[in-house]
């Protein structure tokens, strides 16, 4: 629109003079740039001014074991290949300060993961950090990408987030604390980087 002949610009202002508010929005659109019912808003008027990089450190425990277990098999293929191609966990996961179960919890991992691959043991994760701790409790941060799990250092995106962490992108590093062969349970560190307002 910015760019008509300044000719048809002012036939423009003079329908819109004349008759409908459908001409009226017409020639408004030109000088105000609005393409209908997107608009386009000031970034301070929002309290969007800097934007930070957060970094810190939780565990992510996945208890497939025992009556409390927070990974659930959701589906089972009915022949399931050594790699276990095609199994899908539903995880509820503490988030904790420290590798001990105990120490702090600071939220909750929830969401899913896939075996997606058929080569190794190659996880296909989709979860939310749901923060319950002092001014995160609410804010969460969507972390989504490919874990092959035996590698020492798996790298995945924060593609978003709400509250505290709006707007937000980043990665995350994972390395396996400890892993449990007789149960199953593992204990895995997420150091996090994230840019957010
Ligand atoms: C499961 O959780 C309940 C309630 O928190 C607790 O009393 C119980 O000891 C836990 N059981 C196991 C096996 O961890
Ligand atoms: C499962 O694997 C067995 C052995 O390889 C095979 O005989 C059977 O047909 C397979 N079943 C399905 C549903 O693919
Ligand atoms: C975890 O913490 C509990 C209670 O503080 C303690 O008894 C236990 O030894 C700790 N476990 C590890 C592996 O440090
Ligand atoms: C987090 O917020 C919820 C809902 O507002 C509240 O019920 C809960 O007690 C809070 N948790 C902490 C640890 O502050
Ligand atoms: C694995 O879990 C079992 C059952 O809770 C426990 O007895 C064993 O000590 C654990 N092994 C390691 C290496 O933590």
């Amino acid at each position: 629109m910015a760019r008509i002949p300044l000719l048809l610009a002012s036939k423009f202002i003079f329908l819109s003079i004349l008759s409908s508010s459908g001409v009226i929005r017409c020639t408004r659109g030109e000088n105000n740039d609005d393409h209908g019912f997107i608009q386009s808003l000031d970034r301070e008027s929002m309290g969007l001014k800097k934007e930070k990089l957060s970094h810190f450190r939780i565990y992510w425990h996945d208890i497939v074991s025992g009556r409390n277990a927070t990974s659930i098999r959701v589906v089972r293929p009915s022949n399931a290949s050594v790699t276990g191609f095609g199994i899908i966990n539903m995880i509820d996961n503490p988030l904790t300060l420290g590798p001990n179960l105990s120490s702090k919890l600071v939220g909750r991992a929830q969401g899913f993961y896939a075996l997606s691959s058929q080569e190794e043991v190659g996880l296909l994760m989709s979860m939310n950090f749901a923060f319950t701790e002092g001014k995160y409790n609410g804010s969460t941060i969507t972390v989504l990408g490919r874990n092959p799990v035996f590698n020492k250092v798996r790298e995945m995106r924060v593609i978003g987030g709400s509250g505290l962490f709006r707007f937000a992108r980043g990665y995350v590093q994972a390395r396996t604390n400890t892993l449990n062969l007789t149960t199953g349970d593992a204990i895995v560190e997420y150091t996090c980087y994230v840019m957010h307002y």
